[in-house]
Order: C-alpha cells, then sequence, then structure tokens
C-alpha cells in the first residue's frame, strides 16, 4: 500500500484476497499509515504487516521469494515513478526492485492531471514494458473534489485482475467465441418472449477462457451483467442477431465456440412494426428459431464446439443426442429444477458430456464449472 485516499479500499481488498483463499501480507508505505491504521490492516490480512526496512532486515528480500503476487494498491504516481527508476528508499520500493522474476500488478490511484502528466506516463509505460500488469484507474469523482481519470479500480475488479495475474496461460494463442444470456424475439416494438437466463454462466466461461490467456470475444443477449475487462463484448437482442455475429466471426477464426446463451427456441411468425393493441392480440403464431450451433457444428471449417443443455429433470442422455445430432464436441448437461442450479445462481451442477463419456460434477460456482469445461476441453483436444 502506498500513501493516497483510496488507501481505505485496501482494507477491504485484503479481506476478500483472504476470502479468496490467498494468505495475504501488507507492507505499508510511512505515507499509507497516515491514511489509514496498521492494525486495521493487520486484521484484514491476519498477518503482521510491515513498514520498515529496519522492522526485519531480511524481509526486502525475503518477503518477495515467498510472494506469488506482489500487488500495489493503490500505487501512487510517487511509488510508480521509484519503481520505474529502480529507487529503493522504503522497504516496498526496495521489495519492489528485488521482485524480478514475480508477477506484479498496480493498481495507479491519483489526481487526473497528474495521471496525464508526461513524466508520470513515461514512468507508467516504461513498467509496462517491463511486464508489469496495471488495473484500473477508471473515471469518476476524484477525492479532490475534480472529475476523470485516476480513481483507483474498485476492490472486485483488482481481485479479477490478480486471479487472471496468477492463472496459467493454457489457452494462450486460443481465439475463443462465447454467447450468453437469453435473446429477445419481438412480437411488437414492446413486447417480447424471452427467457430466465441470467447470462452469468455465459460471463463466467468468458473470464476463465481470458485469465487462461485466450483472445475472448463474447456474444451476449440482455443481462444486467458488467462486460468484463479484456473481453470484446458485443451485445445483441435477437437470436437473429446472435446468429449474424456467431457465423461472422466463428467463420472467420475461432478456434473454439462456447454456446453458453439460452438462445429462444420460438418467436412469433410475424413482428408487427406498431404496438398491437390488446384487445386484438388474443392468438400469437409461432415459429421455430434458427438453430445457431447447428449450422456452425454442420459446416467444414468449424471450430471446436461446447454447447449447453439446460433441461427440466436429469436427463443427460437427450443432452448427448443434442451434442451428436448438432455437430457438438462437447455438452453441459445441467438440471434448472436443482437447488442451486441453472437461472439466476451463482452455482450449477453440470454434467460434462463428450464423445468419450460423461463426468458429473459436484455442485461448484459458476466460475468453477468454466473451468472445469475448459479443463476437460484441453484434455479433448490434446
Ligand atoms: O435449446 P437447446 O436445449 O436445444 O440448446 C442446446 C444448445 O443449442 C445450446 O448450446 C444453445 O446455445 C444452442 N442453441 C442454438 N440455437 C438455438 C437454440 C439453441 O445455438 N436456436
Amino acid at each position: 500500500m502506498t500513501g493516497g485516499v483510496a488507501a481505505y479500499k485496501s482494507v477491504e481488498l485484503a479481506r476478500r484476497l483472504r476470502d479468496a483463499e490467498a494468505s495475504v501480507t501488507v507492507i505499508m508505505t510511512e505515507a499509507s499509515a497516515r491514511f489509514i491504521t496498521p492494525l486495521s490492516l493487520e486484521t484484514a490480512s491476519q498477518n503482521r504487516v510491515y513498514r520498515s526496512l529496519f522492522d526485519d532486515p531480511m524481509a526486502h528480500i525475503a518477503l518477495p521469494s515467498a510472494a506469488d503476487l506482489l500487488l500495489v494498491a493503490p500505487a501512487t504516481a510517487n511509488s510508480i515513478a521509484k519503481f520505474a527508476n529502480g529507487i529503493a528508499d522504503d522497504l516496498l520500493s526496495t521489495c519492489f526492485l528485488a521482485a524480478t522474476g514475480v508477477r506484479t500488478l498496480i493498481a495507479p490511484a491519483m489526481n487526473r492531471r497528474m495521471y496525464e502528466n508526461p513524466a508520470f506516463r513515461r514512468n507508467l509505460d516504461s513498467l509496462r514494458e517491463s511486464g508489469v500488469l496495471q488495473v484500473g484507474p477508471s473515471q469518476g469523482f476524484l477525492a479532490c473534489g475534480e472529475e476523470g481519470i485516476g480513481r483507483m479500480a474498485e476492490v472486485p475488479e483488482i481481485i479479477e485482475a490478480a486471479a487472471a495475474a496468477l492463472t496459467p496461460k493454457d489457452l494462450a494463442g486460443e481465439k475463443v467465441l462465447i454467447t450468453a444470456g437469453p435473446t429477445r424475439e419481438y412480437i411488437d416494438p414492446v413486447r417480447f418472449i424471452s427467457n430466465r437466463s441470467s447470462g452469468k454462466m455465459g460471463f463466467a466461461l468468458a473470464r476463465a477462457a481470458r485469465n487462461r490467456g485466450a483472445e475472448v470475444t463474447l456474444v451476449t443477449g440482455p443481462t444486467c451483467l458488467t462486460p468484463p475487462p479484456g473481453v470484446l463484448c458485443v451485445s445483441v437482442e435477437t437470436s437473429d442477431d446472435m446468429l449474424f455475429e456467431v457465423q461472422n466471426r466463428a467463420g472467420i477464426d475461432a478456434t473454439i465456440l462456447v454456446m453458453a446463451a439460452a438462445v429462444a427456441d420460438f418467436g412469433p411468425e410475424c413482428r408487427a412494426d406498431s404496438k398491437i393493441d390488446k384487445t386484438d392480440l388474443l392468438t400469437l403464431t409461432l415459429k421455430k428459431t434458427k438453430d445457431i450451433v447447428a449450422t456452425i457444428g454442420g459446416g467444414g471449417r468449424r471450430p471446436f464446439i461446447v454447447g449447453f443443455a439446460a433441461e427440466t429433470g436429469q436427463n443427460p442422455d437427450r443432452a448427448e443426442q443434442k451434442m451428436r445430432s448438432k455437430g457438438m464436441d462437447m455438452i453441459v448437461f445441467n438440471d434448472v429444477t436443482e437447488p442451486g442450479s441453472g437461472f439466476d445462481t451463482d452455482t450449477n451442477r453440470v454434467v460434462l458430456i463428450d464423445r468419450a463419456g460423461r463426468h458429473a460434477l459436484e455442485l461448484m460456482s459458476k466460475d468453477d464449472v468454466a473451468d472445469a469445461v475448459f479443463d476437460r476441453l484441453r484434455e479433448i483436444k490434446a
């Protein structure tokens, strides 16, 4: 931690990192201890807090050697200048200099004019060129009362960047196209047919693939979720829009297609141009939507295809049949009626089905399901 107003967020950050099962050791600069007490960080990290080069004469070597990640949050302009120029005049800057070979992530926080100052930009560019990772800053209200760029990234974004920094890049070189969320099939300009999909599974897959080094495009129907940073996000509404985007993108250069979207299976036969009077809308004639995955699965040069089958009831045979008939390589089955599974939950219990067999997994977070899908995919592709 270095000395900026955003230091108050670092208490929460230490706490959330522990929740994510990280072991956390905090190094505070003298300036940071003017904003937040070391006792708060000791409590949040459940660990000794280091402040001076002279607390423990070998700490500047021992601490970086024991770390998987060196995370500086907040990182002030002064600390970044020191890191970029190899200045080692306190415990944190000395640890930074000794942390060669340790993944390093900084979360800059400062006034917008300081952030845009060419002297600062040179320091930041030089750190980036030497492989230091960066999260934030974002735009918004700054502590000084001004508005602009310079706010430290929020805690969940920093945790996500830390997880990405720590994940082995076993999907490097892959171009992964993922679909997520529901689609909307319009009856008229104000009414549509849709389903309960929240998009959480597709977004978790996008984060997992990005963390593992893939280039990720996420084609998503309407959701309340924030697009994951570092992912190309394409918003669509109808199944026809989704078909267009998937065909264009999968056809060009995707190496993996993951169809996690709950594409509406039926839509109105025709869409009215103006709002239908309620007295006129007594019968709705439906037609089947085009099957997106089947059009890709039936093609010649095609990506590795993973589909999803959300069923009501334990029906993995039906899911396997879908995998074969739609030309997929793998399908993820889940029973949406099971507690903790399916729509709008953060967890899922799935069966991974491919041409070699089935793997029933325990109830787990959607993030863990996403990693399990890519683990299995790598086994099959190998
Ligand atoms: O709806 P169904 O259970 O058949 O969906 C299985 C898979 O097919 C899912 O991966 C879904 O994204 C995909 N699908 C599609 N186009 C549709 C309907 C479903 O690509 N129109």
